[in-house]
C-alpha cells in the first residue's frame, strides 16, 4: 500500500533583495483597510521593525502595533493579545518576529470570533476557521513557523508546551529576508538554527517521512551542516544567514509535510516547566535521541543517506555504522562550538522531578508516534536521566 501524503503551501513566498517591498503591493492588491502588526519588544529594541512598518506605511493603510508578547508564552497570553486584536478591527494581519510572534499571529488569523479562544483549540483544534489574511516575516532561521500549519503555546497549567495543528494557520504570504536576521544575537541564532536543524533530521528519520518531506529535510540539512556555524560567528556572512534562513523554511516545510518526532516531544516538557527556550531543549535532546534513534536500521540508513548528501569535505566514512556516527558527532560538535548547553545540569532541573518529566514527556505521543522506534516510558527516563 502507498502511504499517503500532502503538502498545502503558503500562497506566494518572496525572498532576496527587496523582499519586504512586496508588502506594499500585497495590502493594496488585498484591498486592506487596517492592518494589525505583531512583534515584540525585542524585535523593536533591535530596530528591525521600521522595515516592515515603512512598506506597510507605503502601502498608505491605517496600522497598528501589537507587541505586548512575552517569548514563548502562554495560551492566556496570546488570547489576550487576540483580544486586543479583535478590538482594533483589523483587516489584516502582518507578523514579524520569531516563533513565539508568528504563532500568536497564526493564531489571531483563525480566532476572530468570541465563540471559542485559544484554550477550545487546545482540544479541538480543527473547528478554527480563516478569518484574517496574514503576511509572516521570521525574524530567526528558525521555528519554521512562517510555514507550518502548528501554533505552540505554554500551557501552565500542564507544565507542558502545546502545538495546535490546523492547516487555515498556513500564511498567505511569507517573507524571506537575510536582513533581519543579520545582528540576531549569537545565542538566539545558535538555538534556533539547532531547532531548524532538529527540524530537517527529525523529518527526514521519522514515521512520517515522504518524497515532500525528504526533499525539504535532506536540502535544509545540507545547508545548515554546512553554514550554522559562520552564521552564528560572523555578523558579516549575510550569504550564509540567507541559506540559513531558507533552510529554516525548508525545516517548516518537512514538518508541514511529516513531523517532527522524539527530540520535539520531549522537549516540550522542558520548555513547559523550566521555561528552557525551544532551541536549547532541542538542541541537548538531539544527539541523544538520534543514537538512540540509530539502533533501528532504517534510521541508521537515512543518516548514512543524509552524511552522503551533508558531508563535502573528505569523506573518510565507508560503512552505514561509520556515516551514522559522523552524523551525531557533526550534530555534537555543532552543540559544543555554538555553546549551548548540552545538559539541563545549568536550568536547576533537580533529580527527584524526573518521573514528572517522563510523565509529561509520554503526554505528547502526536509526536512521539512518528518516532521511527517506540519510546516506551523507560526509554523516555533514561533519555531524560541521559542529559541530567
Ligand atoms: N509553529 C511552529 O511550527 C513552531 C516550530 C518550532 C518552534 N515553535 C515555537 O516558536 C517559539 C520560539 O521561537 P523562536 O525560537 O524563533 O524565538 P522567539 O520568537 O521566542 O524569540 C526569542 C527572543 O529573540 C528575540 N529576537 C527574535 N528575533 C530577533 C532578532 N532578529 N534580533 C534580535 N532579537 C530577536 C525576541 O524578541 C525574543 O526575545 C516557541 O514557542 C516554539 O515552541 C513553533
Ligand atoms: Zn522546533
Amino acid at each position: 500500500m502507498l502511504k499517503q501524503y500532502s503538502l498545502k503551501l503558503p500562497h506566494a513566498v518572496y525572498g532576496g533583495d527587496d523582499a519586504m517591498e512586496q508588502i506594499t503591493d500585497i495590502l493594496k492588491t488585498n484591498g486592506a483597510k487596517k492592518v494589525a502588526i505583531f512583534t515584540d519588544k525585542g524585535i523593536e529594541k533591535a530596530g528591525l521593525f521600521a522595515l516592515p512598518e515603512a512598506a506597510v506605511k507605503a502601502s498608505g493603510v491605517d496600522y497598528y502595533v501589537l507587541d505586548e508578547l512575552p517569548a514563548e508564552p502562554s495560551y492566556e497570553a496570546v488570547q489576550k493579545l487576540i483580544d486586543e486584536f479583535k478590538r482594533s478591527g483589523a483587516d489584516f494581519i502582518v507578523a514579524c518576529g520569531g516563533g513565539s510572534v508568528m504563532d500568536a499571529a497564526k493564531l489571531a488569523s483563525v480566532l476572530v470570533t468570541d465563540d471559542y479562544g485559544v484554550k477550545e483549540l487546545l482540544d479541538t483544534p480543527g473547528m478554527a476557521k480563516k478569518c484574517v489574511p496574514i503576511i509572516l516575516i521570521p525574524t530567526t532561521a528558525g521555528t519554521g513557523a512562517e510555514v507550518t500549519p502548528n501554533a505552540i503555546v505554554a500551557v501552565p497549567e500542564r507544565e507542558l508546551k502545546v502545538g495546535i495543528v490546523n492547516e487555515n494557520m498556513i500564511a498567505d504570504y511569507v517573507i524571506l529576508d537575510a536582513r533581519m536576521i543579520k545582528n540576531l544575537p549569537r545565542p538566539i541564532a545558535a538555538a534556533t538554527g539547532v531547532d531548524a536543524l532538529a527540524h530537517c533530521i527529525e523529518c527526514f528519520t521519522g514515521n512520517k517521512a515522504n518524497p515532500f518531506s525528504d526533499i525539504y529535510a535532506l536540502e535544509g540539512l545540507d545547508l545548515i551542516l554546512n553554514n550554522i556555524e559562520k552564521t552564528c560567528d560572523d555578523p558579516e556572512a549575510m550569504e550564509e544567514k540567507n541559506r540559513m534562513q531558507i533552510a529554516a523554511y525548508y525545516g517548516g516545510l518537512a514538518i508541514t509535510a511529516s513531523g517532527t518526532t522524539a527530540v520535539h516531544a520531549l522537549s516540550y516538557p522542558l520548555g513547559g516547566k523550566y521555561h528552557i527556550a525551544h532551541g536549547v531543549s532541542n538542541a541537548i535532546l538531539l544527539a541523544p535521541v538520534m543514537r538512540f534513534n540509530s539502533e533501528d536500521p532504517e534510521v541508521k540508513k537515512r543518516l548514512a543517506l543524509a552524511y552522503d548528501r551533508c558531508c563535502h569535505g573528505e569523506k573518510n566514512c565507508e560503512t552505514v555504522e561509520e556515516k551514522c556516527a559522523w552524523m551525531i558527532r557533526r550534530i555534537e560538535e555543532i552543540v559544543e562550538h555554538l555553546d549551548i548547553p548540552k545538559s539541563l545540569k545549568s536550568f536547576g532541573v533537580p533529580e527527584e522531578d524526573l518521573e514528572g518529566l517522563v510523565q509529561a514527556g509520554m503526554q505528547v505521543q502526536r509526536l512521539l508516534t512518528n518516532n521511527r522506534r517506540l519510546v516506551t516510558e523507560a526509554d523516555a527516563r533514561a533519555l531524560y536521566l541521559e542529559i541530567m
